[in-house]
Formats: C-alpha cells, structure tokens, sequence
C-alpha cells in the first residue's frame, strides 16, 4: 500500500514561506501570543506548533497544530481547533488583524481567538487558581504541548487530547471510575482536519481490549488482551524496534509505545479512510513508510464479525476464509458458499448441560465476553462448566501486572461467539474452550479438577480430541503449499518483505539486521567473557544491542553446511513464535560471518541446572512446568506451527530458562521441513546429539516426528531422575538412563525414580506418570510412540488409562552398535554434536 495514497496532509502556507518574525523559542508566555507565521519549537528541534493551512481549502481556513520540525513533507501530528477554523471569510480580504494563541496569566490557559476576538478554541483548565509568577506552555521534544505553573505541576498537555496520530509516548486509556477515556479521531478527509467518522480506543465496556468504530459501529477488535506487555515488533530495513506495553494502575488502564534508541520518527496514525497504521520517516526517500497496519492484518476477513456469529476467520489458511467454529454450520449454505459470511453458523445439535469443553489453542476470543474476576484457571473452568449457559470460556493470567492487584482474567461468554479469529499459538491469543455437545464432560472434571485426582479418561472424549488434532492435521498440509511461496525467499527478501509482517497480526515481527562491526563491539571482539556457551554450529555471546540483553550465537566458519543451516534457522524461526521457542530478535550475515541474534534468558540451558550441585533451585513443580512447557514448545512445532518442523536435536542443553524458569526450546538450525508426502525421510546426514537421537535415527538415518518424540522422552526422564543419559556412574548396574528406568518400571518402582529431593507422595502420583509418559516415547518401535498431542494432554490432564510401555529403544544393546556409534562421534568435529555422518 502505497502510503501517498493514505496520506496527502502535506500541506502548503503561504504565510509560512515569509521570514518568521521573531526567533523559535520552546514556550509561550503571558503576553506574548503566537501569530500566523511564527513557530514555537521543541528544544531538539523535533516538533513545531504554529498555524497551518491545509493545501485545498477554500476559502483558506487556519488551524493551529503541531508538525514535525525537521521533515519537509508537513506531517501534522495534533489539531487544536479541528472544528473551529480560523476562516478567511470576506473575499478579497486578507486577515487584517490574525488569529493568535496566547497564554492568559490569569487563569493559566491557551486561548486561541480569531481577528474579530472571537475564542475559537481553548484549553478550558478550570480550577486550581494560578500561583504567584508566570506560567508556560513549553513544546516537549515529544510533541507534548504543556501547560506548566510556575512550579512546575502540568496543569493541561495535548497528549491527553489526542487527534489522530499515536504518538510514542503518549497513552491511549480509560479510567475505571468514570469509563471515559481519550480516543483517537480521524481526520474527515486528506485535507480536512475536522473529526472524521473513524475513532480508535480501549473498550469502555470491558477496558481489555481496543477498537476501532466508524461512529459508533465497531470495524475492528484487538481481542482481549493476554499479558500487560503485549507486543515487540522489529523491522530489519529501518531498525525500529517498537515496544508496546499495556499498564493498568487502580484508576486507569491504557496502551503505550516507545521506541528503540535512535530509531527514526515513527508513529500510529488513523488515517481519514479508517485505517490504523505503523508508519516511520524514511529520510533517505523523505517519505513515510509504511510498516504495519493493524485492522486489515488479512484483508477483509479481519472486520469486526466479517465471519458472522459463530463464525471465525481463519488467518492459518491463506487467503484467510471464514469457517464455523466447531460443533457449528453455516446457516445458509448457500450464502456461505457465495462468500455472504454476515449469517454466520448454527449449531449442528442442541447444547445439553453436560456437555464438555473443546480446548482451541491461538485463537482471538470472541466479543461479548463477562469478566470474573479473582478466579484460577480451575475455578474459572467450573464457573462456566456449572452454568448451562455459558458456551466458552478462556483464561489468562496477567502476571506482569506493574500492579499488585488482581492479575487473573478469566472470560466467559453466553450466546454467540462474535468476531473471533484463528491467529495460531504464540502470544497474545488464548485458548478458548468451546462447549460442544455430545462432548463428554469428563476432559472437563479432569482439568477442573488437580491433577492429584486423576480421573478415568473417558475414551469417547479421547478419540474426540484426537479427531479434531487429525483434522488439524489435514487442514495443516493444506498450508504446505504456502510454505513452497515462502521457502523461496532470500534472506534479502525477507527482510523487504510485508508479507511475514502481514500474516501475523498479534505479533508483527520483523527482523532487526545488525552491522558486523555493531556485533564485534557489543561482544568486545567476541570476546572470551562475554561467551556464554557453544552451540552446535557455533559459539553463543551475550552482549548488549539497542540497550537490550541478547544472545549472539556466531556460526562457525569451518561448519560446511554453515550457510544451508543458517537460512534454514532464520527463516524457521522468523515464522514460529511461541512461548516455549526461543525468540530470534535478528541477525547480521557479511562477508562469510553469520550472525543470529536472540532473547537473552537469564537462566541459562536447563542441563547448566539440572545436573549442576545447585539443582536444589528446581523443585518438582518447577520441573513439571519444564516439561510441560518443553512438550507444548515440541507440539506447535510438530503440529500447530505451519510447518512441520523436525527439530533433530531436543535435548537439555538446547532448552534455556527464562527469568522465572520458563523453558524455552532452542537452536532450531537442524529443524528441517517435512515434506506432506513422507512420514519419515532418509537422511544421508545424520545430525544430532548421541544419546537423545532416537536408535532408528543414529543407526539408519532415518527420521520422522517420532524421533523427536523419543528425544523428549530422554528429556523427560532426565528431568524425572536429575541424572544424564550417559551418566553412567551414578547408575550401578545399568548401561544408562533408559535401562535404568526400564528396570525400576518393570519392578512397579517408577516412584524411585524422582530425584532425591522429591519426596512429597501427591507430587509422586505425578513424577510417576511423567516416567511412564516418557518410557512411552523411549518405546524401540516408533510407531509405538504417541504423538506430542498425546503427551501434551496426558500431562495437563492425568490420565489412568495409558498403555504399559514395550520395550525401550537404545543403542549399546549389541556391542557392534555401540562401537559404530563411537566411531562416528569420534570423527564428528565436535564432541557435542554429531555432524557428516554418513547415513544409510
Ligand atoms: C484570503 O482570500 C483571498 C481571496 O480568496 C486570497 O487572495 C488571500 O490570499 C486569502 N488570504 C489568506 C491568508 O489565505
Ligand atoms: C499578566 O502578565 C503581564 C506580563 O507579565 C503583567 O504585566 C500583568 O500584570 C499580568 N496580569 C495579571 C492580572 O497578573
Ligand atoms: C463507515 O460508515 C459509513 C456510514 O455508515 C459507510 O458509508 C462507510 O462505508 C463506512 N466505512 C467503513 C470503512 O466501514
Ligand atoms: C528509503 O528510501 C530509499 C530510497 O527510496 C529506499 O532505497 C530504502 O529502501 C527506503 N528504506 C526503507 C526503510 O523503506
Ligand atoms: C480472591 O479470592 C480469594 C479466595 O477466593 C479471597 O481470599 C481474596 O480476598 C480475593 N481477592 C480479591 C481481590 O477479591
Ligand atoms: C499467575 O502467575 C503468577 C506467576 O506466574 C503466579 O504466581 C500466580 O499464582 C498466578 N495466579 C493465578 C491465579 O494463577
Ligand atoms: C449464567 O450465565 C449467564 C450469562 O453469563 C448469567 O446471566 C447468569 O447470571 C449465570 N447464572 C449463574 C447462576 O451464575
């Protein structure tokens, strides 16, 4: 989209091309008003007050407003008199006596009144009587117009009388009390400053999420919020870093921007035709361009209720098509089929009381929805399940509060779904559990209940849940053939790129591109301090970059498939987003350099914890969190991400820990794209780390979902029993970890397993079901092992009803095996990883 089109306010004064009359100076003091022609601007030279006359307008009409002082193209951020124009009203006349703003030293207020005295506009503090002295209106190097009192106290600023432009800084809120909040208004026309019909602010109903209205009709919805801090967007070709935060205090909730240092001008503005856009300067073309556009992240199907009642839009899919939520049909087939959407769906069968809940991961939840407040995930689940009138619910928990007040957010709703979408898991979208009849309620008491009470997983509801995963599945394939649009993009591309931008509407990514010479400071020349850990194709720095912690992982030079491994991992991990995947914040490539740059998670990798002396820090809840986290991380990957990924080297040192112990799967360079047609590939490069590499995987070359699987059970059992898979040592009497757990299960011992330091019984029931989970995913046949939705919801869940474990596959089983495998490791390059092994 070309933004010239969006935006034509360049505008021309005439009055302005004359030698302005006095010196710029910041403020306005009593006594000497602003007039035509004069500016007052900001200390840094970033912004300008003064009058302006918008190009087409006959007969000239004067406004007074703020613009960008340094940039040619007249960019108006703020208007004060957007109704009330100063007119050049008799023909012929010139405004003998003009227009002026001043600042009246007796009530502290601007005033802006025309030739004749008429007042056309003032800021209309009333109140606090004036103190002794002067005060001042001074332009903040921000945009802020504000009124000061001489002692310093802002008695009135602009940015709480925004127009329609987002400024950084600025804040967009509601107060609780009163549900009156300040909203952006458009413009009515490129040249028009008077209020256009298209309005953009927080929900006065249920303050948790933004819109955007043409009048009073809503045409777009964030979606309730999930955390306080809602998004970082990055953008490789300008380096603006955008970070948007969400603050909610006792009185008042509101949405906030700021910037990375040194990023250009940047701003939100809502453009006359009721568009809501990211744009920042691009001085080199002296234009705007254009990064983002909130309400039409996937064209139409992102109206508000495009998709009918019960209807969602489904962005997974390109182009993005409306479909009916589960347990739902259209209500016309014949429109939906000629693309009349507004009807929406029906319920294919009437909901009876029992009925149970459908998880929906990454969804956008419906409108309409009642807040309860003070409630955890288990009560908010029973608050709906018991009453028959509530079709779903959905539950965050927005800890990151700044405050201490309550930070749970727990929807539910009666009636139709409005407005929902299917964005895809990461953050920012829930989970909605949808009420679906015929759905057995026992996945429901299971969930509502702790998971020390493990009741009878009813099969029915089991074989339900592995329909909708199967059909997933399906619908999934269908988006391999986007992945063939994407996969022949270049790095260059990429980073030119809206596309990635415009497919992911909760989190705009965008990669942040870095000089080599930045990253050879911010690492003191890679330095031997500032590393913080070796990687399988590369040593890993921490340093700082655009006052943020980051990660550095620098890819060796002698790695052969360095290149072919670099864009695989920067073009996999530019498209998944999850919370238990490690973020990819940007990179640098020059020369034969490859750099990425990663979130910096302050725990460091869980085997650093785990088998370290102060592994006293991961008590069993924490753990269980870990391989919860690391399962869920597995899944998107294997199944709800849009792409298969295979990552091929899942192991302790590839999960890092973030700030409060939240794992994070990392290193995706050996994931590989899984074609629809395979179940497993053949290889003829065996990459991976001896010990987590499933046997069919290490002995033939041949891999599949499955053998990821097993490397996750690995895991798992390491987590269990705080001891390495190879450690052999501390395990007399077995040749390793799988053995070992092998041995304990068939003597109905599993309990023994946990790790010393466990010792609570009821966290027992769970470390035993963690150790059969992960002897199933050992098993030595593949198509033995479950897929990670299994695992995912036997672990959330608890189940009575899993299968005994056959036989667990590991190598050293015959001794020629063990030798072929040493011999390979011996000739890798690095010790951790296993690289130019020949396959079958
Ligand atoms: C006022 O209007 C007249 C006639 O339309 C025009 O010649 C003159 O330039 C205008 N003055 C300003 C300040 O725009
Ligand atoms: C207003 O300010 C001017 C200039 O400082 C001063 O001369 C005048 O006395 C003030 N008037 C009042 C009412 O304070
Ligand atoms: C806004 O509403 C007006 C009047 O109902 C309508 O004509 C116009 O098409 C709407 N614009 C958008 C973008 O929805
Ligand atoms: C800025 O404009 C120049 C010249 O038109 C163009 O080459 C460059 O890509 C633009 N940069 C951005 C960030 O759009
Ligand atoms: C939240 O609920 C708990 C128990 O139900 C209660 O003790 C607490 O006071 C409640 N807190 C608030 C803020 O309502
Ligand atoms: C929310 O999360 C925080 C930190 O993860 C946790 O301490 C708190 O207990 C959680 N609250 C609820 C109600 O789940
Ligand atoms: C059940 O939910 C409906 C709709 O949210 C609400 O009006 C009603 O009060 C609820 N009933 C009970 C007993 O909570």
């Amino acid at each position: 989209m070309a933004w010239p089109a969006i935006i034509k306010y360049a505008t021309v004064l005439l009055l302005l091309l004359l030698p302005p009359p006095c010196a710029a100076d910041d403020r306005l003091v009593p006594g000497k008003p602003l007039s035509p022609g004069a500016t007052i601007v900001s200390d840094g030279g970033s912004f300008a007050l003064g009058f302006f006359s918008p190009t087409n307008s006959t007969p000239a009409k004067l406004y007074l407003g703020i613009w960008y002082n340094d940039i040619r193209r007249r960019t108006v951020v703020w208007v004060a008199n957007r109704e009330t124009p100063a007119t050049n009203s008799s023909a012929g006349a010139t405004f003998s006596s003009p227009p002026a703003l001043s600042l009246t030293n007796s009530s502290n207020n601007l005033v802006l009144s025309d030739s004749d005295g008429r007042v056309l506009w003032t800021t209309d503090v009333t109140g606090a009587a004036p103190a002794a002295g002067n005060a001042a209106a001074v332009l903040l190097n921000t945009g802020n117009l504000v009124i000061r009192s001489p002692d310093g106290t802002a008695l009135w600023q602009s940015f709480d009388h925004p127009a329609d432009t987002f400024l950084p800084g600025m804040k967009i809120r509601i107060r609780y009390e009163t549900r009156a909040g300040e909203r952006l208004v458009s413009w009515k026309g490129p040249d028009d400053p008077s209020l256009g019909s298209f309005s953009f602010g927080v929900d006065p109903d249920t303050f948790l999420q933004v819109f955007l209205w043409n009048a009073t009709r809503p045409i777009w919805r964030s979606g309730p919020w999930t955390g306080y801090f809602v998004a970082v967007k990055y953008r490789a070709i300008t380096s603006v870093i955008v970070y948007l935060t969400i603050v909610n205090t006792q009185e008042e909730i509101y949405m906030t921007f700021s910037l990375s240092a040194g990023a250009a001008y940047t701003r939100h503005v809502l453009t006359h035709s009721g568009e809501f856009q990211l744009q920042t300067w691009n001085s080199s073309s002296s234009a705007w361009t254009f990064l983002w556009d909130w309400t039409r992240g996937a064209g139409e199907c992102s109206r508000y209720s495009y998709c009918g009642p019960n209807g969602y839009c489904d962005y997974i899919e390109l182009p993005a098509t409306c479909k009916c939520l589960d347990g739902f049909e259209p209500a016309s087939l014949e429109d939906w089929k000629g693309g009349r959407f507004s009807q929406g769906c029906r319920r294919k069968e009437a909901l009876r009381c029992g009925d149970g809940f459908l998880a929906l991961p990454g969804m956008k939840s419906p409108d309409k929805f009642v807040l309860v407040q003070n409630r955890t995930f288990q009560e908010c689940a029973a608050e709906c399940t018991r009453n028959c009138s509530c079709v779903a619910y959905a539950y965050a928990n927005l800890s990151t509060s700044r405050t201490n007040g309550d930070v749970t957010r727990c929807l539910v709703w009666a009636g139709d779904l409005i407005d929902t979408e299917k964005i895809g898991n990461g953050d920012g979208t829930d989970t909605l559990y949808l009420r679906i009849a015929g759905f057995d309620a026992g996945t429901m008491r299971a969930k509502s209940n702790t998971l020390k009470t493990v009741l009878p997983a009813v099969l029915i509801s089991v074989l339900l849940i592995l329909a909708a995963i199967y059909l997933a599945w399906f619908k999934f394939k269908g988006k391999l053939s986007h992945w063939s649009r994407h996969k022949k993009l270049t790095l260059d591309d990429m980073s030119t790129s809206d596309e990635l931008g415009e497919r992911n509407l909760a989190q705009d990514f965008e990669f942040l591109s870095v000089r080599f010479e930045d990253i050879v400071t911010a690492t003191r020349n890679f330095s031997e301090a500032c590393k913080i850990g070796q990687g399988g194709f590369g040593k890993v720095y921490k340093a700082m970059l655009g006052g943020k912690e980051v990660a550095i992982k620098r890819l060796s030079k002698d790695s052969e498939q360095g290149t072919k491994e670099f864009s695989n991992e920067v073009i996999l991990i530019a498209k998944l987003q999850h919370r238990n995947l490690v973020r990819l914040l940007g990179c640098s490539v020059e020369a034969d350099e490859k750099i990425l740059i990663y979130e910096y998670l302050a725990n460091g990798s869980l085997d650093a914890t785990l088998f370290d002396n102060s592994r006293k820090m991961l008590d069993w809840p924490t753990r269980f969190n870990i391989i919860k986290g690391v399962a869920r991380g597995l899944l998107y990957l294997h199944q709800d991400s849009r792409l298969t990924i295979i990552h091929r080297d899942l192991k302790a040192a590839n999960v890092l820990l973030d700030a409060d112990m939240r794992p994070k799967i990392a290193d995706f360079g050996m994931a590989r794209i899984f074609n629809d047609n395979q179940k497993d590939a053949n290889t003829h490069r065996v990459v991976g780390t001896y010990g987590y590499m499933a046997p069919e995987y290490a002995m033939e070359g041949v891999f599949s979902i499955k053998s990821d699987v097993y490397s996750f059970g690995v895991l798992l059992l390491e987590i269990v029993t705080g001891i390495k898979r190879s450690s052999v040592s501390s395990i007399i009497g077995s040749p390793n970890l799988i053995v070992y757990a092998w041995n304990m299960w068939k003597e109905g011992k599993t309990r023994d397993l946990a790790d010393q330091s466990i010792t609570d019984a009821c966290l027992l029931d769970e470390v035993s079901l963690c150790s059969h989970v992960g002897l199933l995913c050992v098993q030595e046949n593949p198509d033995d092992r479950p897929l990670m939705s299994s695992v995912v919801f036997t672990l959330e869940n608890g189940s009575t009803t899993l299968p005994a474990p056959n036989n667990p596959g590991h190598y050293g089983q015959r001794s020629s095996d063990l030798e072929q495998i040493r011999d390979r490791t011996e000739n890798s390059m690095n010790s951790l990883t296993l690289t130019n092994i020949e396959g079958r």
